[in-house]
């Protein structure tokens, strides 16, 4: 039987998000449970990454399994040319989950195909970010009581986030209404576009980012220019600083606004936003080991008490 992986939010259904955001309620009551006693997860970072690789790592400690991996691929054998099919199939010896983010669109998916260890996608270049999503949901559902007709902002680089381009698959199911604000060399992309218009979503474009559009908001979901995305570094410098959250632009705002930002940050919230309790990027990185315990138990079909 083919394993079970996660490469792609569009695999779950919304009965598998509530039941994945369900299971991360549990793990935030009680995040100290050994039932990955005796497995190993392995952790391979071609990319860098403080906050997903961390918390994976966490999840996995916490969750009394062991980890093996890399955070940094140079030094491995992928540097004197190993195939990402034989690296996976080596460590597929080793390990009982494979946890891996790499800089091509589609390496989580092929990596799939060529294993039956379980896969897990912590993000595949300007594609998808499935455990960011997850994590994106409980976080949007705790903080605003529910999932269904919230009007979500996202604001910077929406051609290149990926953690963008899952969450609209991932809001899909709950009638979302988005407003997506970027430089026109930024916008976001006919793929996701079209995916909204075949799903009756509702959206409108800006480039301006307008105090108007955030007192109509209830996420601002801010976003980092993804330099390393860039060929072009003069375009990088011309759009790198074009949106900057100031506390003063929130005055008018809603009570349950909440600013999220899959993080890290260059410059696009201003510091003095971090003591507006309407800012919640911290928690929302906290909320994903709990998020990620969950996906590890669902992935390893492990059932999780209450
Ligand atoms: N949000 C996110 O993916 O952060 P890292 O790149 O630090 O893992």
């Amino acid at each position: 039987m083919k394993s079970k992986s996660l490469v792609s939010i569009d695999q779950c259904s919304k009965e598998d998000i509530l039941r994945i955001l369900n299971n991360a309620r549990k793990f935030e009551a009680n995040p100290n449970r050994k039932v990955l006693e005796g497995k190993v997860a392995a952790t391979l970072f071609f990319e860098p990454s403080t906050r997903t690789r961390l918390s994976f790592e966490t999840a996995v400690n916490r969750l009394g399994g062991r980890i093996i991996g890399f955070s940094d691929a140079s030094t491995t054998s992928s540097s004197k040319g190993e195939t990402l099919k034989d690296t996976i199939l080596m460590v597929s010896n080793y390990a009982d989950l494979i946890i891996m983010r790499h800089y091509l669109e589609g390496a989580a998916r092929y990596a799939s195909e060529v294993t039956n260890v379980p896969i897990i996608n912590a993000g595949d270049g300007a594609n998808q970010h499935p455990s960011q999503t997850m994590l994106d949901l409980y976080s949007i559902q705790k903080t605003q009581g529910r999932l269904t007709g919230l009007t979500i902002t996202m604001v910077g680089d929406l051609k290149y986030g990926r953690t963008v381009h899952s969450l609209i698959v991932g809001m899909s199911h709950f009638n979302p209404t988005f407003k997506f604000v970027a430089p026109e060399e930024l916008k976001m992309p006919d793929e996701q576009k079209n995916f909204c218009d075949n799903h009756g979503i509702k959206y409108q474009e800006y480039t301006e980012f307008t105090e108007d559009i955030i007192n109509n908001t209830d996420i601002l979901y801010m976003t980092r220019v993804q330099r390393e995305r860039f060929t072009d570094m003069e375009e990088y410098e011309r759009v790198k600083n074009v949106y900057i959250l100031k506390n003063d632009m929130l005055k008018n705002s809603r009570d349950n606004l909440r600013i999220m930002h899959p993080l890290p940050r260059v410059n696009e919230i201003a510091y003095d936003i971090d003591d507006n309790p309407k800012a919640y990027y911290i928690q929302q990185a906290h909320n994903g080991l709990f998020a990620r315990q969950a996906i590890i138990c669902d992935v390893l079909n492990i059932p999780v008490e209450d």
